[in-house]
């Protein structure tokens, strides 16, 4: 038999590259070696007992988890994540608006299947989160990328301006960011949505690391004014606040026909969210886990270990980002060294030697749209990032 062809949108699209790194690390450290991952996206504690909890209720409650429920959520999910978004971010949504999604990384995938079409430009800053151009190619869009790494990682109205054109379709808002943690301020928001003013211009303003913020304050976009308001789908969710990446759930509020659309869209394809984890998000959208201001200081004092220590590494520059669980460094420095018979061309080549000869696993910065940076994640112990920081820096003493 011939080998079965692909669709050609599958073609357009990489496996994601921070995944594949997180395997690689695994399998190195099961076969025995002392890797120190620092690829992973997902805080490395455990999602609240009183989560927990009430998710065993649920389970043992008969019937409360074996159906379907509504494609778009639970109506009582609908509603706590309308008050959510009330209470955390002075933003009005009746529940008509808002969904319930498979993680936010799917409320972004709905979002960008209901409102790009062939050809149309979607306006990404870089160094960005993974899966936007990728989503945005796989639905046949244009990602027109956005370089930010010489203003703080921060879009600016200049720039913003620059790539507008007419066939522009949407921009991509992530604060805090991934990979780079930096939060944008409401200044620097307003100006944008000042930028956007007039125009037809969407905004996908992704909040996930909303709770993870150290220096600063979280700004929506969609609360800078009704203008902003109107043309914001505002998406959120359970993984980074509350320690839950594997429960999947995630959330969208936005005008009502983009919601349906995005409702309709994933009747289609997964239904409903999982009933069980519905549940335990009521749980932990009533109010905040006791747990998150002592996961926000470990957090703290971990950033400034790594931002420091990096810092003392010739070579190396790390700016000390306001939220998320990552840093950014620049490796620029080290880019045409040697370590012993290696040229370090790149960062992908410098990624790989790290991982290999100093069993240090981050993600190479060109994977974002940013060569020359690494990303590294604090959601690991205190130990293993100064032992990390221990390895980096001796690495970088043997080059030359
Ligand atoms: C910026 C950003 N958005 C969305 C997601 C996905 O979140 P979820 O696990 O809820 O799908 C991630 C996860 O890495 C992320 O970094």
């Amino acid at each position: 038999m011939t080998l079965l062809k692909l669709a050609t949108r599958v073609g357009r699209i990489q496996p994601s590259a921070t995944l594949a790194l997180t395997a690689r690390a695994k399998a190195l450290a099961a076969e025995g070696k002392d890797v120190i991952a620092l690829t992973a996206g997902e805080p490395d504690f455990e999602t609240p007992a009183a989560i927990r909890a009430s998710a065993v209720e649920s389970l043992n409650a008969k019937g409360a988890v074996d159906r379907y429920t509504p494609a778009s959520g639970l109506p009582a999910l609908r509603k706590a994540i309308a008050a959510k978004f009330k209470r955390d971010n002075g933003l009005e949504y009746t529940p008509e608006q808002v969904m319930a999604n498979c993680g936010a990384k799917h409320s972004c995938f709905n979002l960008i299947g209901a409102l790009v079409n062939e050809g149309d430009e979607v306006i990404i800053p870089a160094p960005y989160w993974v899966s936007y151009p990728e989503m945005v190619n796989f639905f046949g869009g244009k990602p027109v990328v956005v370089d930010t790494s010489s203003t703080g990682f921060v879009l600016t109205a200049e720039a913003l301006k620059k790539a507008l054109t007419p066939r522009t379709r949407l921009l991509i808002v992530n604060t805090p960011g991934n990979p780079t943690g930096a939060v944008w301020s409401r200044e620097a928001q307003q100006a944008l949505a000042d930028v956007l003013k007039g125009t037809e211009v969407a905004v996908l303003s992704d909040e996930i690391y909303e709770k993870l913020v150290y220096d600063g304050e979280h700004v929506s976009f969609a609360a800078l004014s009704q203008d902003a308001y109107q043309r914001t789908v505002t998406i959120n969710g359970v993984a980074k606040a509350y320690a839950m990446t594997g429960w999947r759930i995630g959330y969208a509020a936005g005008p009502k026909h983009v919601i349906d659309a995005m409702g309709a869209l994933q009747s289609h394809s997964t239904s409903n969210p999982t009933t069980l984890s519905q549940l335990a998000t009521l749980k932990a959208l009533a109010q905040d886990p006791a747990e998150l201001p002592g996961w926000r200081q470990k957090f703290i004092a971990r950033r400034d270990v790594l931002v420091k220590g990096l810092n003392e590494v010739p070579g190396v520059k790390c700016a000390k980002p306001g939220g998320a669980f990552y840093v950014f460094p620049d490796f620029r420095g080290w880019i045409g060294k040697r370590h012993r018979d290696l040229l370090l061309k790149d960062d992908s080549v410098i990624c790989e030697a790290l991982l290999t000869r100093a069993l240090v696993a981050g993600v190479p910065g060109s994977e974002f749209g940013a060569p020359g940076f690494l990303r590294f994640s604090y959601a690991a112990s205190d130990d293993e990032i100064r032992k990390a920081v221990e390895r980096i820096a001796g690495f970088g003493r043997e080059l030359t």
